[in-house]
């Protein structure tokens, strides 16, 4: 097995022009040394369960330091090693070395192991399975927490239900994006771009956005429902305040019964397939009651609500039916990969995602592939922090010939329509 040679830890820039933590780790692996690199990413709506990031330059000094000097001389093996870094910090949250600092490495540790074989990550991670590419939720308008809450709802998405490829799926999207843009500029409501490259609308109320979005799939010519669907992420706890949901574009506050009302009647009236976060993170009975309501149609997600933590996930029982895996929202790829097995056996479907801070670090593409995750978000259809991701998809589908299974997006939706 492959010697840790090295291990570094720099302060690069993220795409809110934050700093954020890039780690390399050098391995010797038979003859030859191979380098990993990763950045950790960065959110903004986080959940209060999430592995805490501290300030860059104290945790860049803990790699340097620290966590060198544990790593340096073991074998690479992502499980043991990833142990250590958590044993290492000592905090149930690693909010000592930071979970900015562990990330990175558990990540340049993968990409690593991947350089010794000559692999690509994805191709390291699947071994000899067949993999399928990933179902892409592509935001087109952004709000919440990215967009200083301009539109309560965080992200409102699209799913390519019925297109026949990743490659398609990306095609069509790019047509709705456009569509979306030209409707907003017609209506003199385009208030610019938020953190994930989604438009940033001046609308009156959060349903104009969701009437707006199947316009834009009409207007792109596309069957709304059919062809391609609406997904959105709520990020509830944002909105929760004194035993309330408060509404702020739309003056107004919500209980829980009447969001629950809400968000069913938006179900009726638009083609929506996936709601993520629908209610608080605390906020697990009306998580439940509303799967039970709902979720035998559309897709209920737990991102704050689970933050990729497996024990959350196995306590939940009925609350919610899929999962967002985010490894930096628990700290490393070991505990991860556990949070996507606790969801395969508790029948859950799962979608890897990016943060609203990113860089250009394409890592999660490699393990929604290799890992046999059916779903990717990585935000929207613009800047390239984004791209990136959505390119190197198209270079894995590519690579994928002979070694992949169908494109599961018609599948996967075809409960409501
Ligand atoms: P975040 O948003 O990265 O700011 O947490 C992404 C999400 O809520 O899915
Ligand atoms: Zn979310």
């Amino acid at each position: 097995m492959a010697k840790i040679l090295e291990v570094f830890g720099r302060s690069v820039w993220d795409s809110r022009g934050r700093p954020t933590v890039e780690a390399e780790v050098t391995v010797k692996g038979t003859g030859r040394t191979s380098v990993g690199r990763a950045i950790a990413p960065a959110g903004a709506s986080t959940g209060s369960g999430e592995a805490k990031s501290i300030e860059v330059r104290q945790a860049v000094h803990g790699v340097n330091t620290e966590i060198r000097n544990v790593l340096v001389g073991k074998s690479l093996n992502q499980q043991e090693n990833d142990h250590t870094l958590i044993a290492l910090d000592g905090t149930p949250d690693k909010s000592r070395l930071g979970g900015n600092a562990i990330v990175a490495v558990s990540l340049a540790c993968a990409q690593a192991a991947a350089a010794v074989e000559k692999k690509p990550l994805w191709k390291f991670l699947a071994g000899e399975r067949a993999v399928a590419m990933p179902v892409p939720q592509i935001q087109i308008f952004g709000g919440g927490a990215h967009a200083h809450g301009r539109m309560d709802v965080q992200d409102f998405m699209i799913i390519c239900t019925g297109a026949g490829s990743y490659t398609e799926a990306l095609e069509w999207t790019a047509e709705v994006y456009r569509a979306a843009g030209a409707r907003l500029a017609k209506r003199e409501a385009l208030h610019g771009v938020a953190d994930e490259g989604g438009y940033w609308p001046a609308f009156k109320s959060n349903e104009e956005a969701l009437a707006e979005l199947t316009g834009a799939i009409s207007d792109a010519g596309f069957e709304p429902g059919a062809e391609i669907a609406i997904a959105l992420d709520i990020a509830a706890s944002q909105l929760w305040r004194g035993g309330r949901y408060h509404l702020a574009l739309e003056k107004r506050s919500l209980s829980v019964e009447q969001m629950h009302a809400m968000l069913l009647g938006w179900i009726e009236r638009y083609p929506i397939v996936s709601i993520e976060d629908p209610f608080a993170e605390h906020d697990a009975d009306a998580m439940a009651s509303f799967t039970r309501t709902a979720g035998e149609r559309i897709q209920i997600v737990g991102d704050d609500f689970f933050v990729t933590d497996a024990k959350k996930l196995q306590e939940a029982k009925g609350a919610c039916n899929a999962v967002l895996l985010k490894p930096n929202q628990v700290g490393t790829l070991t505990e991860t990969l556990a949070c996507w097995r606790a969801a395969q056996e508790a029948g859950y479907g799962a979608i890897v995602s990016a943060r609203s801070g990113e860089t250009e670090d394409v890592s999660i593409v490699h393990l929604a592939v290799g890992w046999g995750v059916p779903q990717l978000k990585v935000g929207s259809f613009a800047r390239s922090e984004r791209m990136a991701k959505w390119n190197e998809g198209l270079r894995i589908e590519e690579a994928l010939g002979r070694n992949k299974l169908p494109y599961l997006a018609r599948k996967l939706f075809s409960r409501r329509f």
